[in-house]
């Protein structure tokens, strides 16, 4: 059995579509929805992601403001601008990309944007929203997943057992609640789960977002689950592979998601999906 490939880059261009045509819809009233992107730093992977959302903006109708910064910024300039872009009626959602020089506490950067702005779903309040049911934005990678099992149709995970590998604040802990949301049942393993194999192998979904090579082989996988890889690794090529061996897994697998062109291009798309609600909602 060879699994049906879940095409980020298509079903990302659906969603933009819809973006596109809504941005267009708000801005004839006369509010053109705003990003913000702050970039601290020479970060060369950082710079790429922050120009891939600006274009992504662009592409789809959306006002994108790019304010770079030396890596001798201090926390205070950086606290400063945040403010000013809190209170910019242009701007709808900020977005400031990590990770910063070590002499600024991120956390407390995350913490001064508006809950109101906060379109990546990193805030405290953006968390809390998440886990109680609130309204609130979703962190765009989980969000990005959840949209792939919806377009096949994996809407309601009631009696689905999801399980997902990786536990970090900005990935694995909001792909849980998340999926809890939609009513699968949810277990999380992490780097110090023994036997990992044991818990993927009784998953009608496998959500992988270690960060590593291999996590997830094919004997590891039940047959027709359905395999998400949100991981970004380089192989030793140096060509760009997830956290699943794809081509062991795809001959088990239902489903499953390749790197690149899976969850990638999702994540910039649920950026451009909660720009557009978090403008809609300033103009509502
Ligand atoms: N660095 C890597 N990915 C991201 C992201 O999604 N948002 C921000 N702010 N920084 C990142």
């Amino acid at each position: 059995m060879t699994a049906q490939i879940i095409d980020g880059n298509a079903l990302s261009r659906q969603l933009r579509a819809d973006v596109a045509q809504r941005a267009s819809a708000l801005t004839a009233r006369g509010v053109k929805p705003g990003l913000a992107v702050i970039l601290v730093g020479e970060n060369p992977a950082s710079a790429v992601y922050v120009r891939n959302k600006v274009k992504a903006c662009e592409d789809s109708g959306l006002h994108s403001v790019l304010e770079k910064y030396d890596a001798t910024m201090s926390e205070a300039e950086l606290l400063a601008r945040v403010q000013a872009l809190n209170d910019d009626p242009s701007i709808h959602g900020i977005l400031v990309q990590l990770p910063l020089p070590a002499h600024i506490d991120d956390h407390k950067v995350i913490e001064a944007i508006s809950p109101l702005k906060d379109v990546d779903g990193f805030h405290v309040a953006s968390a809390g929203a998440l886990v109680v049911g609130e309204v609130g934005f979703k962190a765009c990678t989980p969000y990005g997943c959840m949209k792939m099992l919806e377009s096949i149709g994996r809407k309601d995970l009631r009696g689905q057992h999801a399980v997902v590998i990786g536990r970090s604040n900005i990935v694995g802990k909001p792909m849980a609640l998340m999926l809890l949301g939609a009513n699968a049942t949810v277990t999380v393993c992490h780097s110090g789960t023994p036997d990992l194999g044991h818990h993927t192998r009784q998953a009608d979904i496998v959500v992988a977002a270690v960060g590593k090579r291999n996590v997830l082989t094919a004997d590891m996988v039940k047959p027709g689950a359905v395999v998400i890889d949100v991981g970004m690794n380089r192989n030793d090529e140096g060509k760009l592979c997830g956290d699943v061996d794809f081509d062991g897994v795809k001959e088990v697998a239902g489903w499953i998601t390749p790197v690149p062109g899976g969850v990638g291009p999702m994540t910039i798309t649920m950026l451009l999906v909660n720009t557009m609600e978090a403008a809609e909602r300033a103009a509502a």
